[in-house]
């Protein structure tokens, strides 16, 4: 579901990417994936999430997609001329990635799998893309912050079928994705690193 313009203002502010320099940092604190990996962001917004993922992780090829077609020219514009990587940006939904199956070494997820009409499908195809020992970085939200008495008033989301870190963790296991050790979860968020069993 394409996020609406208050929340727009916030993923493309300032503050939202000091917040991402500190997530990217944890994640590879977490697990460092190796130079030269084939890597694919889903929901990429503006593209800070992958400008921050090729600074860190030197992937060869990135591939960053997003359901708003807006989002995905800002991303076009930011990740023009980057040295070293090849940067694809499309507009593509989460729920069917056009990727095929075992093909990538790394998924990014920065806050996009609870903006799923059925986040169940939008897992199951990050399972699907990754090869064996692929990673999946995960960044997370939870209806205690995103559905609360004021941002549920403020933000727009799908009602049905909302997960916490109860049914986020079993569905990660039932997709054949183990959370490794160091994750950080709090009521609000999930920050960790699974890896494709
Ligand atoms: C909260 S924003 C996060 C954007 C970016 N990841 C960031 O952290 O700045 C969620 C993004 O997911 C995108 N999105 C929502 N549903 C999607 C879907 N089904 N497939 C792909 N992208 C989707 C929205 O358009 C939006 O850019």
């Amino acid at each position: 579901m394409v996020i609406n313009f208050i929340e727009r203002i916030y993923v493309n502010s300032p503050v939202h990417t000091i917040d991402q320099r500190r997530v990217v940092k944890f994640l590879k604190e977490t697990k460092q994936l190796p130079a030269g990996s084939h890597v694919l962001e889903i929901g990429c917004g503006r593209g800070v999430g992958m400008r921050l993922i090729v600074e860190s992780f030197s992937p060869t090829r990135a591939e960053a997609l997003d359901l708003d077609p807006r989002m995905v020219k800002l991303a076009e514009r930011r990740l023009r001329g980057i040295e070293g990587t090849e940067v694809a940006c499309r507009v593509a939904d989460a729920e069917k990635l056009p990727q095929a199956d075992g093909s990538v070494d790394a998924v990014f997820d920065f806050g996009v799998l609870h903006h799923l009409e059925n986040w169940r499908s939008g897992l199951a195809e990050v399972a699907r893309v990754l090869k064996r020992q692929g990673l999946f970085y995960i960044e997370e939200y939870f209806p205690h912050l995103y559905a609360n008495a004021l941002l549920g008033r403020l933000l727009v989301h799908p009602k049905e079928d909302r997960f916490e870190h109860t049914e986020f963790h079993a569905a990660l296991s039932g997709a054949g994705l183990r959370l490794l050790d160091g994750a950080r979860v709090s009521s609000s968020r999930l920050l960790g690193v699974a890896v494709k069993q």
